[in-house]
């Protein structure tokens, strides 16, 4: 989502993760975030303010006497949301004691908005009962306390502590500023192709990414649903929170649809699952003998139709249509023949859609017999499209 208008405040502590501290910052500068940094008083052995300030465009907030004497006040005022990554130990327990010595403590005293912090240091500072104590306070204080990943430590040393990475604490503040309208829904979503397997090593697939539908379910998630991904083979990483169940065929895909279908609240259909499956799987590899070869085919189940019989009245059922030309007709035809409240419909014909690409343009017609035509976007923006779509028949 697009973080254009929100106001960060982003401290910056004294410790070796500084370095992604930048990263961060760029990631939140190109969300079209405003932020404005301060760091603590030995930050700058670590990054210099330059950096900061260069990135954000705006001047670092580093020392309480070195700025108008209300300055922490305006700034705690300022931002909707402050993000103190990296946390040191040290800070923690300054913050959970409401000690007061720093620009950044002084902010933190004075932010009438959430604070989110994204802890860093060795394993054994982590584990030790002080620091648990200390984040249990800031819990209880209400501020969001981002789990440490475990891996390897500056130290040397393999364990608990590294702060979450950049693109983990940019996941986390857009799950913070995105509107809650599906909490508590149910939302399942079928995504990426199929692979129907020939003998061994061979198998008969398409060219879907999965990109679609895994945008689908990382919006749904930061909507607040609980999110199921029935999702194909595809090396595109899924986001964090979101349950994926991992299948290979068609009858795989129906399998799993049929075994969570009905627990849900909605359910959006963006695989592109084979239509024929191999009739005869050789057990060894097929070798090359004569001239010409032919593999007999059979159709597989329609999942989406498949379910689609059994639909409850309260559930709300999308599916896709990838089509080549008459376009429109034939989308309403799979409209009704699957039973869907919508069918969202992208043209191979239109630049930047379908397959691979980051970027989606779409037409969704509804059983109501609306149609509305979207502009080319980004597949993620597409989601909040079709999730706003989805609302509007909760
Ligand atoms: N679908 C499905 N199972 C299948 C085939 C399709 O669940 N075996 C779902 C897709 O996920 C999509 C919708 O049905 O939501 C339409 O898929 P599409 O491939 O466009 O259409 P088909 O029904 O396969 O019809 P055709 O290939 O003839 O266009």
């Amino acid at each position: 989502m697009s973080l254009a208008g929100k106001k960060i405040i982003l401290g910056v502590t004294a410790s070796i993760a500084a370095y992604k501290s930048v990263l961060l910052l760029r990631l939140l500068i190109k969300q079209g975030a405003e932020v404005k940094v301060i760091v603590t008083p030995a930050t700058e052995k670590f990054v210099g303010e330059l950096t900061f300030a260069s990135l954000s465009g705006n001047p670092v907030f580093s020392g309480l006497w070195s700025h108008e004497w209300s300055a922490h006040v305006e700034m705690g005022l300022w931002g909707d949301l402050m993000v103190v990554a990296p946390a040191s130990a040290n800070t923690i327990a300054k913050f959970a004691n409401g000690i007061c010595d720093n620009a950044l403590t002084a902010v933190y005293l004075a932010a009438k908005c959430p604070v989110m912090i994204a802890p860093a240091m060795d394993r054994d500072m982590i584990l030790h009962p002080a620091t648990q104590k200390n984040t249990e306070t800031l819990r209880e204080y209400g501020n969001i306390v981002l789990p440490t990943g475990t891996g390897y430590l500056a130290s040397g040393l393999q364990g608990q502590g590294r702060m979450p990475e950049p693109e983990e604490i940019l996941e986390a503040i857009e799950d913070f500023f995105s509107p809650k309208l599906l909490a508590g829904k149910k939302v399942m979503i079928t995504a990426g192709p199929t692979q129907e397997a020939i003998d061994p090593v061979r198998y008969l697939s398409n060219h879907s990414s999965g990109k679609m539908g895994i945008a689908l379910a990382q919006e749904a998630k930061r909507m607040g649903a609980e999110v199921v991904l029935l999702l194909g083979p595809t090396s595109v990483p899924t986001p964090p929170g979101i349950k994926v169940v991992r299948i290979a065929s068609a009858k795989d895909m129906l399998i799993a649809a049929q075994t969570h279908a009905d627990a849900q609240d909605i359910m959006i259909y963006s695989a592109a699952v084979a239509d024929y499956t191999p009739t005869i799987v050789s057990e060894t590899k097929i070798k090359k003998k004569t001239e010409e070869f032919t593999i007999e085919l059979t159709k597989t189940a329609d999942v989406l139709g498949t379910i689609g019989k059994t639909k409850k009245p309260n559930q709300v059922l999308v599916g896709f249509a990838l089509e080549t030309d008459h376009e429109e007709e034939n989308a309403r035809k799979k409209l009704a023949s699957k039973n869907l409240d919508f069918v969202v419909l992208n043209s191979l014909r239109d630049k930047g859609a379908g397959f691979a690409h980051d970027t989606n343009k779409i037409t969704i017609l509804d059983k109501n017999g609306n149609t509305i035509a979207f502009e080319l976007k980004s597949k993620q923006e597409v989601a909040r499209d079709i999730l706003n779509k989805v609302i509007e028949f909760l």
